[in-house]
């Protein structure tokens, strides 16, 4: 390894809420879940190139079939890094923990580039809300606890602050006090992240960024009172983290995606 490439920053991809069906053509509100996957996958290698680790931040299926987590799976071969995987309100925890075993996707913490990465499940069984159960809770506390001196990313799929959207403020994390109550104890974490509302969101609080980023197939409306989709291109977030931690991100949208959506539906 070169000295250059040994102090070049760790790249690492965000995919989120791909909702993939067993059906090649399956779409939701018009857009082919597929299509739209592979046109970001095509821009993540035409502007930012070969990530070093991708983040899939739940919603990967629509149906929960083994079918969509396995395209899901042959999709990222695209790229020639590792994967994590966790799951969503739509994902079946059992059929995307087989698959991503499969596809060594099934890790909850990865450490990289003097980096960590710390992959919750706040997915309910047939709830569309989230909750992080006591065994996510201590698992993320005891996480913590042995690498402190690390910066961290916590990725989980729902929303653990209000984003000013009262449909979506119903379908976030509900027990985000004990969330923080642990994350506030921790002062390497400087990154949280999720997936669910389906658009770019950026804050802070107490010092951590707080992040969320577009799906790869459609998109809700930043703001919105009540459900409604917004005709954006499909896209994702790029980082690039320093070992010094310091880190950089950007969202990026396929812009030449075309796509029909159907904007008169009252859900998804
Ligand atoms: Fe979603």
């Amino acid at each position: 390894m070169t000295t250059k490439e040994k102090n070049r920053p760790l790249r690492v991809l965000q995919l989120t809420d791909p909702h993939l069906m067993a059906r090649a053509d399956g779409d939701l509100l018009g857009v082919r879940t597929r299509e739209s996957l592979q046109a970001v996958i095509a821009e993540v290698l035409k502007v930012h190139g070969q990530p070093d680790l991708i983040l899939a931040t739940g919603d990967l299926a629509q149906d929960g079939s083994v079918e969509a987590y396995r395209v899901f799976g042959e999709s990222l071969k695209s790229f020639s890094c590792p994967s994590v995987w966790i799951a969503g309100n739509h994902d079946h925890i059992d059929n995307l923990l087989q698959v991503s075993r499969e596809y060594n996707a099934s890790d909850r913490h990865v450490i990289q580039g003097g980096w960590q990465f710390v992959m919750l499940d706040s997915s309910v069984p047939d709830k569309v809300f989230g909750a992080l159960a006591e065994s996510e809770l201590a698992f993320l506390s005891e996480t913590l606890e042995q690498h402190p001196d690390i910066p961290a990313v916590i990725a989980l799929h729902h929303h653990p602050v209000d984003i000013g959207s009262d449909w979506m403020e119903k379908i976030g994390l509900t027990n985000r006090d004990a969330f923080w109550q642990v994350l506030d104890r921790f002062p390497q974490v400087r990154i949280v992240l999720w997936g669910h509302i389906h658009q770019e969101h950026e804050r802070e609080r107490n010092g951590v960024q707080l992040l969320a980023t577009p799906s790869t197939c459609i998109q809700f409306t930043s703001g919105s009172s009540k459900f409604s989709v917004e005709d954006l291109p499909p896209g994702y977030r790029w980082f690039e983290f320093h070992d010094s931690g310091d880190f950089a991100t950007e969202i990026r949208r396929a812009e030449d995606f075309q796509f029909e959506l159907d904007q008169n539906s009252s859900g998804y």
